[in-house]
């Protein structure tokens, strides 16, 4: 990325997992150029066709579990998990909703409700009722899984709650547990989908499928867009009373859908997901710091934590003044992020983690431990 006066910085969290084909990249910007010149928007309840929807709805089902054959396409993650909680409630003919605590699942009044973090839902309550909070990788917590609930919503590698994997196949096990008392399973890929954990999603890393899948961040290759995406016969349960069970006037935009289309491709052609490992590895051997106590995650989304939460504010107000763009973790504060585009190189992290060394030099020099 550069800065107005030239300035070179390198990007090392692709806008929170968007930019996983780096920016501009020039078969992005064809894509987007040949559609806008012939046609952006056009009509809102899928009154016409528009083949770049119908293109990357095909490609995305070839590329996903069979099941998931059924694409809904809206403008964000937020409302990609409004559409869910919908499609579930209405399929299953049931109201409780169950999340994690510390997950993120996006700033609408659906999404705000099941997050799991009472700091950031308390001052706009009320929120959605019959919805609760269990413990990530807490076996026992999966007992509150029953046959009231709608369904179970989980990011299988937490995001902002600083990279979490899961533990002791704790994905398989609510998988069972839902298809044991009929709640549907919903997978937010928001943030791990399209390369970023060295898979092209979660569910080829973790082998689990889940009822809907939740897809946005890096879908739209930097442009808006989100998806809901199950079986044809669950996302039947939208088309019938009402019949317009969700709609969304620039859900889908054609624009949006051919830039997205045209970077999965670009992930597949340049074979990104590949190199994610070695690149990973090649991190974790160059951030050797006695200020870093573990470089969490696999693929391109890692976690730094450090000997003290105090520097982390520090580090990331600096790293620009090394050329680099940092961010934290909203529920994780002994931690910053490393999230780069897929498409950086060797010799770029190379160089990124001599400027991380550095700005931790720096941090060590000025910041009071708390
Ligand atoms: C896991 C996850 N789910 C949902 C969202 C919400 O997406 P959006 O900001 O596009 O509404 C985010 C955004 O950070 C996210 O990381």
């Amino acid at each position: 990325m550069y800065g107005p006066h030239g300035e070179r910085y390198m990007d090392l969290i692709s806008g929170v997992s968007v930019s996983n084909t780096g920016h501009c990249h020039p078969k992005v910007v064809e894509a987007v150029r040949n559609q806008v010149g012939l046609y952006s928007h056009l009509m809102v309840y899928g009154e016409f066709i528009q083949s770049p929807q119908v293109k990357y709805a095909e490609h995305l089902a070839r590329i996903l579990p069979g099941s998931l054959n059924s694409c809904y396409f809206v403008n964000s993650g937020s409302e990609a998990v409004e559409g869910a909680l919908k499609l579930a409630k209405r399929f299953t003919g049931r109201s409780r909703i169950i999340s994690f605590k510390n997950s993120y699942h996006g700033s609408t009044h659906g999404a705000l409700s099941i997050q799991g973090s009472e700091i950031y839902r308390n001052s706009f309550r009320p929120l959605l009722p019959d919805t609760f909070q269990i413990t990530f990788n807490n076996e026992k917590s999966l007992d509150a899984i029953d046959d009231k609930t709608a369904c179970v919503i989980i990011e299988p590698v937490q995001g902002e709650a600083g990279i979490i994997y899961p533990e002791d196949d704790f994905l398989s096990k609510i998988r069972n547990k839902c298809t044991l008392t009929g709640a549907l399973l919903i997978f937010d890929e928001i943030q791990t989908g399209f390369g970023r954990l060295g898979y092209m999603f979660a569910i080829d890393r973790f082998r689990v499928i889940p009822d809907i899948l939740l897809l946005a961040k890096a879908l739209g290759g930097g442009m808006p867009l989100g998806a809901f995406i199950s079986s044809r016969e669950i996302m039947s349960a939208l088309v019938t009373n009402p019949s317009l069970g969700h709609i969304t006037t620039f859900g889908g935009h054609p624009v949006c859908c051919a830039a997205g289309m045209a970077s999965l491709n670009v992930i597949l052609e340049e074979k990104l997901i590949e190199s994610c490992n070695s690149k990973s590895l090649l991190f974790k051997k160059n951030l050797v710091h006695p200020l870093i106590r573990e470089v969490r995650g696999e693929g391109l989304l890692l976690a730094v934590r450090l000997t003290d939460p105090a520097y982390i504010q520090f580090i990331i107000a600096k790293a620009p003044d090394y050329g680099i763009v940092l961010d934290y973790f909203l529920f994780c504060d002994n931690s910053f992020r490393i999230a780069p585009p897929l498409i950086i190189s060797e010799k770029e992290i190379e160089s990124a983690c001599d400027s991380l060394k550095k700005i931790l030099n720096d941090a060590g020099n000025n910041v009071k431990k708390k």
